[in-house]
């Protein structure tokens, strides 16, 4: 009997000690959380309004004994220029860092240094590869995933078709299209428009491809790109699918700048729901588009952040394969538009 009142004696100052020592300040929060942020190009529409969410969310998820900082670095389409940004970073205090690598095939430099100085990594919207991404255990990554995007676009450009004979304007039974593609490389480019068109046949449309041009997600270029397609195919275009809403809005720029009556536009779809899109959806020049979640994508980036710091991780953070989080898109057309700009605060 003595004996076993020493043991449970024993056992609790064990327990005290363990509680008081090391081991329990360890495992409490530590209040602050500096989160470098480097991206590939500000410039970028779609990577500006991301930008943007992510700061309102970090700063939201300050106080309560917790301090978020945030510091954003634009390597504006240079690789080296990032690998150097991400150096001063971590030199400058950052404790977890959000990387939206300017060539996804190239992040070891980055890698490297984040695992020298113990600091873990989220890359988000430009996906690193599956290899890359086994280098180290603290790499994750949040984005959403293109083939649903191109699915969707695809669907809306099918239900538009069938319900509205207009579309075919030469009525041949065909629609004759041309697509405007992003950043060769890049995993939303190739997969969208491969997606989108497979949709739009997997729906019994039959198609004839005209042309096509790379537009690298930008407005002006895709006002160029397109102006030379209209100068081949002149009034035979009948849709445009373009890989993102920016592209898509330099395709309708085009054809206002080549003072083409709007009564002779094709239809014309994009993706993300920037504020410039859902506008133009609002307004009935672009037909429809896929809202690419950039709350939602802000939102598990900065939560994932602050838990990489202080050492848990939320429950309702949902994984796949253990260190990826996909938001889902959503079809966006002008019976929705304005619902998701006000969702954005616009
Ligand atoms: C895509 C987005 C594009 C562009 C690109 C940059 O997800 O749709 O507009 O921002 O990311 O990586
Ligand atoms: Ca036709």
């Amino acid at each position: 009997m003595r004996k076993w009142r020493f043991a449970a004696g024993l056992l609790f100052v064990l327990l005290g000690i363990l509680l008081f020592s090391g081991c329990g300040r360890q495992t409490a929060a530590p209040d602050k959380v500096y989160v470098g942020v480097a991206c590939y190009n500000e410039s970028d529409v779609f990577i500006g309004e991301l930008i943007d969410c992510l700061k309102e969310e970090l700063n939201g998820l300050s106080g309560d004994g917790m301090e978020t900082m945030v510091t954003i670095r634009d390597a504006a389409g240079s690789q080296r220029t990032q690998n150097d940004q991400v150096k001063a970073l971590i030199d400058e205090g950052s404790n977890v860092l959000c990387i939206n690598l300017v060539d996804r095939a190239d992040p070891s430099e980055i890698i490297d240094l984040a695992r020298e100085n113990d600091v873990p990594v989220i890359f988000f919207n430009r996906e690193p590869v599956a290899e890359d991404m086994m280098q180290w255990e603290k790499l994750y990554y949040v984005g959403a995933k293109a083939k649903q995007s191109g699915v969707m676009q695809g669907e809306l450009a099918a239900e538009l078709i069938h319900s509205d004979r207009r579309v075919d304007r030469n009525r041949d039974g065909k629609i004759q299209y041309v697509v405007l593609e992003g950043e060769p490389g890049h995993q939303d480019s190739i997969i969208r428009t491969e997606n989108a068109v497979d949709t739009l046949k997997n729906n019994g449309i039959e198609l004839e491809k005209l042309s096509y041009g790379i537009a690298n997600w930008n407005r002006a270029q895709a006002q160029n790109r397109m102006m030379q397609m209209i100068g081949q195919h002149s009034n035979e275009i009948e849709l445009v699918l373009a890989n993102n809403d920016d592209m898509a809005l330099g395709a309708i720029d085009a054809y206002a700048k080549l003072n083409i009556t709007e009564s002779a536009f094709p239809v014309f779809f994009g993706i993300d729901g920037t504020d410039a899109g859902l506008r133009a959806v609002m307004d009935g020049k672009l037909a429809g588009t896929v809202y690419n979640d950039k709350e939602g994508q802000a939102a598990a980036m900065a939560r994932l952040a602050v838990s990489l710091v202080s050492g848990s991780v939320p429950e309702d953070l949902e994984f796949e394969n253990g260190r990826y989080i996909y938001l889902p898109y959503y079809k966006v057309t002008i019976a929705n538009a304005e619902e998701f700009l006000d969702k954005a605060g616009k």
